[in-house]
Formats: structure tokens, C-alpha cells, sequence
């Protein structure tokens, strides 16, 4: 099992980064930085791991791409040439689709506030399906279809009830969360028999989003035993079999040495042992079975390139000193360490350096004291303004939550493939930011 944050083209020649055949300084050079660069290949194989996994896994099966990881117009592209699904959760992430002429039935929408205005737009544009997250939504999702005359296949996600993030998992009563409908309250048994009353409704199953950045399968396995109890309740009472579950994304990935998520393979095969085992127990047919990974697709595919524009040796309370580097970006770019907590690696990406290592923190250029990318770093002493780093996992929710805080313009996305590179995002400009400004 690897360990490696890096996308699988990226190797490191006498200190220099190189991606698919083209180094760091040339990329900074040619597109300038911050920037987003992407190993295409990676992305693509990752992305085929998880088809191949689940067709192999599975008769029947679809994987969306979770668009909110990284949307993009080529990005699109690539997963309706890999034959995936695209899973969105609001009516942006849809136009981003719909704009790639992306095969609507392919589409599954989310949300726990879609508003009228994206269900309409969903319902018009033929989506797969969409996926209810509250007991309003059913009403408006009818109503849509009957102006279009259509019948609207729907999901219902389910809140299972169920902490993903320890070890062993732990099933609440209750979950003090906002998205799904609750087993255990009744509220999700509540939305079937809502959903039976329109004949506009194709109701087709029942799906689940237990977290993200999940490195075993125990809450994934008891959340498969959850709906199948569901969807096992459903055909005693109505007498028929829901034919789909979607159990989400949230599989995890390296961003550190210490983080060893499992090979996506062997993910999805868990997955199958549970369900099969949790159908046969409970005399189902095994169903269509979706997920929708967006982290483990294209986190590890990318990463960011910043030049360092200043260092300062910080004199500590302890008697110690700090580094702090300052790179040209921060923040606008990766709001993750501020918002989560999330730990990054770094790397000098320009050259080697036989200087020893110092305690370091690599921070942004934005006005504010959490504005700190990697809190506590040992990096090259000599690292000094014009050097590259390059901070490898940042393809997911990355770009995707990236700000114009202090009116940073937003990095560019550079598609690296066989010695070549290509822009899929441009860099936002000034004119760009003032451009909304109506004076
Ligand atoms: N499906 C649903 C319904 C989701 O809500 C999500 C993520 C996914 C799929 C994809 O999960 P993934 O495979 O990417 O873990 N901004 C946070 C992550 C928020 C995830 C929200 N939902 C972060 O930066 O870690």
C-alpha cells in the first residue's frame, strides 16, 4: 500500500518536480503561480479503477463522479468518455454538466435546499435522478415533472444513523446532521409513503453519505445493513423490490505519509461483500449499485505550485525560531488547514538543497494570521524568494472551494499528459474580479 501523496507521473530529478515529462519551473514559467497542475493520467486511471472495480464487483453499477470535488468543463469531458455518472449538488455543478452536452439520464442531483429554480431546471433537462433530502422537496419535484409532463426517478438519502470516522463504527439514534432523512425517527419512511401518493414519481431506491475522508469500511458495512433493512421493509409493504442504492463517495486519501486509506479496489470489494451477503441474508436481489467518489478521483491527481515571495525567521517565546515561508498564494486557494484542520505536505520543487532542515511554517499572502497553509514543517533553511514548492492532494475541494478573499485572483488548472500541458481553467484576472461591479 502506498503512502505516496504524489500523483503517479510526478517524480523528483536531482530535486527537480517533474510531471508526465514537464518540470515545475517550466510550468512556472509558462503559466506563472499559484497553479493548480493536474496529472491527467492519474486522474483517469483513478477514475477507471473505480468503474472497473464496481463492473467487476457488481452486474449492475454506476459511478458518479462527485462534481463538487472539482468541477469543470473538460473535467466533464473526461468522465462521459470513461462512460461514469456525474453526481451534483446544486444548479451550478448541473450547468457545468449540461454545458459538456453530458448525457442528462447520467446526472444525479443533490441537495438539501434545491431550489425551485434547480429542481425545475433538473426535471427539464431529464436527470437520472434526484435524490430527496427533505419532505418539501417532494411535492416540488411532482410538480415539476407534471409541468413537463415526465415521470421523475427519485432516490431518497437516507441518514443512516451512523458515525463514520471511528474505528469501530457507532451507530446514533440520532444524528444531529442537516442532509438525509432519518431511519430512526421515521422521517425516511415518512418521504416513501409521501413519494407513493405521485404517479409523477418513479421511486427507485435508497442512498446514503456517511462522510469523507474514510479510511476503513465499518461505517460503510453497517450503513449497507441499514438501507438493506430499508429497502427490505419496502418490498414487505409494497410488495416490489427497489431496484437502486447508491451508498456515496468518502473514500480516503493520502495527503500525508502517515494516511493509508485502502487501494480503491479493495474498497469496492468490501463494499460487494456486504451487499451481496446483506441481500442474500435478507432474500433481495442484489440492485443497481451506485457510489460517488470525488475525492479519491481527483484529490490525489493534482497538485499546487507556489513561489516563495518572502521568508522571515520568527523569534519564539521558548527561545526557538520558526521559518515562516510566504508563498504567492494561501488561503484563497486552500481553505482546508484553516477550515478543517486539514495537514498538507510540501516540498521544495526546484532544486535539492544540502542545507539542513528547519522548523518552518509555510503561510499565504493574505491579510490574516490563519492564513497558514502547513502549520509545522521541516524544510530546506535555504529556501529563499524565486524557489517553488509544490504541495502535493489538492485536487479535491481545492479549486472547488477556492475564494477571491483580498481580491486574489483564483489559480489557474493545468492538464499535464506525455510532455505536454494544457489549460482547463484559466487564471482569473483582475478584470475578471471587477467585472461584477456595477458603477
Ligand atoms: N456524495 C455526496 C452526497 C456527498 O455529500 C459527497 C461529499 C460526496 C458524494 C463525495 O465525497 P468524497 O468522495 O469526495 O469524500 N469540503 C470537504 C469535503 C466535503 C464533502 C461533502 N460531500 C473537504 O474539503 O474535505
Amino acid at each position: 500500500m502506498s503512502h505516496n501523496p504524489w500523483a503517479a507521473n510526478v517524480k523528483f530529478e536531482n530535486g527537480q518536480l517533474n510531471v508526465a515529462g514537464i518540470s515545475a519551473t517550466e510550468l512556472a514559467a509558462e503559466y506563472g503561480t499559484p497553479a493548480f497542475i493536474l496529472d491527467e493520467d492519474d486522474f483517469k486511471a483513478r477514475a477507471s479503477a473505480f468503474v472497473n472495480a464496481m463492473q467487476k464487483s457488481f452486474d449492475s453499477s454506476t459511478v458518479y463522479y462527485a462534481s463538487k470535488a472539482f468541477p469543470c468543463k473538460q473535467i466533464v469531458r473526461w468522465i462521459h468518455e470513461l462512460g461514469m455518472g456525474i453526481d451534483v449538488a446544486t444548479g451550478g455543478e448541473l450547468e457545468v454538466a449540461l454545458s459538456m452536452e453530458f448525457p442528462a439520464h447520467r446526472i444525479e442531483v443533490h441537495g438539501n435546499n434545491k431550489s425551485l429554480a434547480e429542481i425545475d431546471r433538473a426535471v427539464n433537462a431529464g436527470v437520472g435522478c434526484i435524490v430527496i433530502d427533505s419532505l418539501q422537496e417532494i411535492p416540488r419535484v411532482a410538480e415539476a415533472a407534471k409541468k413537463y409532463g415526465k415521470t421523475q426517478a427519485v432516490m431518497i438519502r437516507l441518514n443512516p444513523g451512523v458515525e463514520a470516522h471511528t474505528i469501530e463504527a457507532i451507530a446514533t439514534a440520532h444524528t444531529d446532521v442537516k442532509f438525509g432523512l432519518s431511519i430512526a425517527s421515521g422521517m425516511a419512511w415518512d418521504a416513501v409513503l409521501e413519494i407513493a401518493k405521485y404517479r409523477e414519481l418513479d421511486f427507485r431506491g435508497v442512498h446514503a453519505h456517511i462522510g469523507s475522508q474514510i479510511f476503513n469500511m465499518d461505517g460503510h458495512r453497517l450503513t449497507i445493513n441499514r438501507l438493506l433493512d430499508f429497502m427490505a421493509r419496502y418490498r414487505d409493504e409494497f410488495n416490489r423490490e427497489l431496484p437502486d442504492v447508491d451508498f456515496g463517495g468518502g473514500f480516503g486519501i493520502v495527503y500525508t505519509a502517515d494516511d493509508a486509506p485502502l487501494a480503491i479496489e479493495d474498497a469496492v470489494s468490501q463494499i460487494k461483500t456486504a451487499i451481496v451477503e446483506g441481500c442474500a441474508a435478507r432474500n433481495l436481489k442484489v440492485p443497481h449499485v451506485a457510489i460517488e467518489p470525488g475525492r479519491s478521483i481527483v484529490g490525489p491527481s493534482m497538485f499546487t505550485l507556489y513561489e516563495v515571495g518572502t521568508t522571515k525567521e520568527v523569534k519564539l517565546d521558548n527561545g526557538g525560531t520558526r521559518n515562516y515561508i510566504s508563498v504567492d498564494g494561501g488561503m484563497s486557494d486552500n481553505i482546508r488547514p484553516g477550515l478543517y484542520g486539514a495537514i498538507y505536505e510540501a516540498h521544495l520543487a526546484n532544486r535539492t538543497s544540502s542545507a539542513p532542515t528547519e522548523s518552518s511554517r509555510l503561510v499565504g499572502k493574505h491579510c490574516e494570521t490563519g492564513d497558514i497553509l502547513i502549520r509545522d514543517i521541516d524544510l530546506p533553511a535555504d529556501i529563499a524568494p524565486g524557489d517553488l514548492i509544490a504541495i502535493p492532494a489538492t485536487g479535491a475541494y481545492n479549486r472547488s472551494m477556492a475564494s477571491n478573499y483580498n481580491h486574489v485572483p483564483r489559480p489557474p488548472v493545468i492538464a499535464v499528459r506525455n510532455g505536454a500541458a494544457k489549460v482547463i481553467v484559466r487564471r482569473e484576472t483582475y478584470e475578471d474580479l471587477l467585472r461584477l461591479d456595477l458603477i
